[in-house]
Parts: structure tokens; sequence; C-alpha cells
């Protein structure tokens, strides 16, 4: 695949970033309680910085590093964004998502995590998907169990956020094992 996927669910289009995304990006992501409990969400979200991420995506899909998508729903628009860091040689990914707050808890993250899972496995024969989650967030540890992921152990003190360790937990999927 050249180009980054487009992927469809029953309510959601996971399609490629456009630099005409990027306000929203960083309205989205800017926001403390979406950068509270994640690593890669810098804060303060600066201008540019949006646009300096989104530019880095059809590269690293093309250098097999990452598939990056914005989450679109057909009458909100952009409401987040999913990815799969790729380890090639491992044949696995680490998935990491996040939902803008005012969509929260409508089930959009777990609809989109289930169609990465499925291209990931399917499309980009991965052997394994993984994703971490702060202990103190257990919303995302329940997307991960609503997407048929696997808890598999609680990792102490593995990150650094904030000034603070942060306890986190580590869930899985297998192509070959459902558990
Ligand atoms: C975690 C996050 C992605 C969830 O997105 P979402 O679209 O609201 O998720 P869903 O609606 O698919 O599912 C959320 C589930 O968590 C549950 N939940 C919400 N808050 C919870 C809490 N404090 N404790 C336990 N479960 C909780 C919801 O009830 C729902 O489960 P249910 O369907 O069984 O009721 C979103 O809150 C987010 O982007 N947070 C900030 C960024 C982040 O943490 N990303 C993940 C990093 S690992």
């Amino acid at each position: 695949m050249r180009k980054l996927p487009t992927l469809t669910t029953e309510r959601l289009v996971l399609r490629p970033f456009l630099l005409s995304d990027a306000a929203m990006v960083q309205r989205l992501a800017g926001s403390r309680e979406v950068a509270d409990t994640t690593l890669a969400i810098p804060h303060p979200y600066l201008d540019g910085m949006a646009e300096a991420w989104i530019a880095t995506h059809e590269g690293a899909w093309t250098r097999h590093e990452s598939a990056t998508l914005a989450i679109t729903e057909a009458e909100e628009g952009l409401v987040g964004a999913i990815s799969l860091r790729i380890e090639l040689p491992q044949r696995r990914a680490e998935l990491g998502y996040w939902i803008g707050v005012p969509f929260w808890g409508r089930g959009y993250a777990t609809e989109a995590v289930r169609a990465v899972l499925a291209f990931g496995f399917g499309r980009l024969s991965l052997q394994r998907i993984y994703a971490y989650h702060f202990v103190r967030n257990p919303a995302s540890g329940r997307v991960m169990a609503k997407a048929g992921m696997q808890l598999e152990g609680t990792l102490r003190g593995h990150f650094y956020r904030w000034g603070s360790p942060e306890d986190a937990a580590i869930w899985g999927l297998c192509a070959d094992r459902s558990e």
C-alpha cells in the first residue's frame, strides 16, 4: 500500500489527516484532559504543532514506521486520532488513540480500535498488537477490553508524566490466538 488507507466502520471513517484538520487537532488534542493520560501529546499544544505532526504521517507510513489516521464522523467531522506504531521485524505494532472530550462516551474509540485491529492483522499481516494505558485511566482499558484485547499485566512506574511515575497496564492481542 503506497498511501495511508481509509477504513470505514458503521459510524466512522478513519482517513489520513489533512493539513486542514490542524486547527481542530490543536483544539481537541490541546485540552488538558486529552493530554493528561497520553505520552505523545504536548501540552500546551502550540500553534504549528498540529501541522508539523500531520506532515510526518505519509513519510512514516511509507517507511513502514506507523499508520496514523483521523477518526471522523459524518456530522461532527474530526473526533479523534488513532495510530499503529509498527515494529515490522517483530510483526507487531503498538496501538494509540485519543478522542476529543466533547465526543467521549459514544463508543467511538472502541469502534475505531476494532477497525484498526482488523486492519493490522489483515492487511498488515501483524502477529501482535499491544497497547498501554495509565492505571488511573480505566476508560482506556475498557475500550481495549470491549475491542477484544487481553490484559497482560501491570508495569509499576513504567512511564513518567507531569513529573510523576505512572503505573501502566499492558494489553495485547495476537493474530493466531484469542487468549
Ligand atoms: C480513553 C478514551 C480514548 C475513551 O474514548 P471513548 O470514545 O469515550 O471510549 P468508548 O466510548 O468507546 O468507551 C469508553 C468506556 O469506558 C467507560 N468509562 C468511562 N470512564 C470510566 C471510568 N472512570 N472507569 C471505568 N470505565 C470508564 C465507559 O463507560 C465506556 O465503557 P462502556 O461502553 O462499557 O460503558 C478517551 O477518554 C480519551 O481520548 N482520553 C484521553 C486520551 C487517552 O487516554 N487515550 C488513550 C491512551 S492509552
